[in-house]
């Protein structure tokens, strides 16, 4: 069956009842992305449609979550390549809104605050990035909820089904704040991660690696290679010795190092007692930034040891 593309929530509501009911379906999938899609999203598409019986992305450039507008006009949009993935992965249903659809008195006067864990990190440098991609998740989440045909609520003859939502590890900040938002503000989905896809050579997957020229791109390894080194001295029950690591990124010329540093998974606070001379032991997050270029790039590795 050919993908279907929705632009409205009435059209959204409607086609996932549906489907729903077409498929007899008790599970619903919901995948947000903001398109540019590559391989990092046919991996969440994938996992979604393995999961649930109906699968939805949603396709939405999200102002709210720009500081400049010069980033939100040259952000790519690439709508039939999108389609194109996300059909051959399976997915049903998408939903591509404009951004009046969206905001449709303008901005909204009423926002989710990400509080504390949104003002380090990426955070410290995307001022209000945090809030206005949680309000906008908030609503995806919403327009996605299976068989709700507002104001209503209940579709007739549509049976409640599970609902889950795929967000890529690659922004682990974002995800630790969706999980947040989503046990904090009591929101019926469950949240699921889905490991970040790399290159060939250990370049993470993202939108923006369009932008690297040749040799840039070449240079940007040194992320991935200083996260290996870390998990590797992790796994080897080792001192991580942050400090080296970092001077490795430094040492590279086309990079600009922001930050490098190993944290908690649910706080994102630094362990720093962890990282310099005792051997590491535990649970945490080697998270890293740099500009590569003028290519603003970040990367993390889980650590279990
Ligand atoms: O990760 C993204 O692509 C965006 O931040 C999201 C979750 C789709 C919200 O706009």
């Amino acid at each position: 069956m050919a993908i279907k593309l929705v632009t409205t929530a009435t059209e959204l509501r409607a086609e996932s009842a549906r489907l729903l009911t077409e498929k007899q379906g008790s599970s619903q999938g919901l995948v947000p992305t903001m398109g540019a899609l590559h391989e990092g999203h046919a991996q969440l598409a994938r996992t979604a449609v393995e999961n649930n019986d109906v699968v939805v992305a949603t396709i939405f450039v999200n102002p709210l979550q720009f500081g400049e507008a010069a980033d939100l006009d040259r952000y790519p949009r690439t709508l039939d390549a999108d389609l194109a993935l996300l059909e051959a992965e399976g997915v049903d249903l998408v939903f591509a809104p404009s951004v009046e659809e969206v905001y449709p008195g303008g901005e909204p006067m009423v926002r989710v605050t990400a509080g504390p864990l949104a003002n380090k990190w990426e955070g410290a440098s995307r001022p209000g990035h945090f809030d206005g991609a949680l309000t906008v998740v908030a609503k995806l989440l919403h327009y996605g909820f299976p068989g709700v045909g507002l104001p209503g609520v209940g579709l007739p003859g549509v049976a409640p089904a599970a609902y889950r939502a795929y967000f890529g590890q690659k922004d682990a900040q974002q995800l630790t704040l969706v999980k947040r938002m989503v046990a904090d503000l009591n929101f019926p989905v469950e949240i699921v991660a889905v490991p970040i896809v790399r290159s060939a050579e250990g370049l993470a997957l993202s939108s923006r690696n369009r932008f690297l020229s040749d040799d840039e791109r070449e240079a940007a390894l040194v992320l991935s290679r200083a996260l290996k080194l870390i998990e590797g001295r992790a796994n080897a029950h080792e001192p991580l010795d942050l400090e080296s690591a970092r001077a490795m990124v430094e040492s590279q010329p086309l990079v600009q190092l922001d930050y490098f540093d190993v944290v908690d998974t649910r706080t994102l606070e630094p362990l720093a007692e962890n990282c310099r001379d005792t051997p590491f032991r535990g649970e945490g997050l080697a998270l890293i930034a740099a500009k590569v270029g003028p290519v603003r790039l970040i990367d993390n590795v889980p650590l279990s040891s």
